[in-house]
């Protein structure tokens, strides 16, 4: 049987920050109904982000994009309404390009930090993160006058104690990772229980003293709630009926040990000694204390070896 995996901190890669093994994850506290079908109300988005400030997790992922600025505007809201950040807070958020125009530019970067510091009312980030470059590829990323440059300048001036790259494909940010200039990365759906596209990826983080954020264990929610009636989704698309397939037998799986497949979901991801911290996506504040007790379910050594060999085929995978 494995042991209960306590709350302890983790130092995150070779940073200065010491985050609990879950981390809320900010996407549905501003309202994404195109990745979650459902909108999150004003206040219930507020009050899940002021829950997070109390604890006992000490670790809240946003964006300067999700819902347009939305989840930071809440988050800026529960932190006001909380007297600020607790001191020993990490508030992580990311730079993104113009929606609109697609600019990726160093002045966009700029201007998105500068957002998100007004939003948030906070001056410096203790992570900063560049989100999702897929949408403007490596050597542009890495190009002068690119992102990266704004980053690194970013971090030069304190507003960023530590950045990092937020995104996609593994082998892109197996790219980044190797540049050596982040001290984070964040997979997403892509180290679950059914898709393990991030293995190498985050063992050459680790090997290089990056932290590593795994996020979207619950595939944007089917790995909490299973597969039910509504047409199967993993990654915020429709799943293939290969996926579908892996996670009904997970989910099979689950029930035959009395496990909640969200517990499963969770602790594939917290087991593993690599990963400084699972962001979980949530829009109701009971959901931390679940989150945690979720966590805390014991679940066989027998169960993860049966799992093991359960995930989608690798051609399915998101890569
Ligand atoms: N490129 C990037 O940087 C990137 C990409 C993806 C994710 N992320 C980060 O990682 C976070 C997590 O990913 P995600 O939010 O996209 O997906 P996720 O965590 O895989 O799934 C979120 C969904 O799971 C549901 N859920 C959570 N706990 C549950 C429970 N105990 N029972 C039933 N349902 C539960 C949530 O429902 P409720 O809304 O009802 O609580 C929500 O619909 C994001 O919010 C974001 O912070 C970053």
């Amino acid at each position: 049987m494995s042991e209960p995996i306590a709350l302890e901190r983790r130092r995150l890669g070779n940073t200065d920050l010491l985050v609990t093994p879950l981390c809320v994850g900010g996407g549905p506290i501003g309202s994404m109904p195109a990745n979650f079908g459902y909108d999150t109300p004003v206040e219930r988005g507020v009050e899940t982000a002021l829950a997070a400030l109390h604890g006992p997790l000490n670790f809240l992922d946003t964006s300067n994009s999700y819902s347009a600025g939305e989840s930071e505007r809440r988050i800026g809201l529960a932190i006001g309404r909380h007297g600020g950040l607790p001191d020993d807070f990490v508030l992580a958020t990311k730079l993104d390009r113009d929606l609109g125009s697609g600019d990726f530019s160093a002045e966009r970067m700029y201007r998105s930090a500068r957002e998100s510091q007004d939003r948030l009312d906070v001056e410096s980030f203790s992570l900063l993160h560049l989100h999702d470059p897929e949408h403007v590829g490596f050597e542009a990323a890495m190009a002068p006058g690119g992102p990266v440059e704004a980053l690194l300048a970013l971090k030069e001036r304190g507003v960023a104690r530590h950045i990092g790259v937020a995104g996609g494909p593994v082998e892109m940010l197996r790219r980044f990772v190797e540049t050596g200039v982040f001290d984070v990365v964040l997979t997403h759906n892509r180290w679950t229980l059914v898709d393990r596209s991030a293995d190498q990826l985050i063992q050459e983080a680790v090997d290089a003293g990056v932290g590593v954020l795994n996020a979207a264990v619950f595939g944007g929610g089917v790995l909490a709630r299973g597969l039910g009636s509504a047409a199967a989704r993993y990654g915020y698309r429709e799943a293939e009926p290969r996926v579908v397939s892996a996670i009904a037998s997970v989910e099979e799986l689950a029930n035959s040990f009395g496990v909640p497949l969200a517990a499963a979901a969770i602790q594939f991801s917290t087991r593993d000694p690599r990963i400084g911290s699972t962001v979980l996506g949530i829009s109701r504040p009971e959901r931390i204390a679940a989150a945690v007790g979720l966590n805390a379910v014991p679940i066989p050594d027998e169960f993860w070896a049966q799992v093991h060999e359960l995930a989608a085929p690798s051609d399915t995978w998101l890569s």
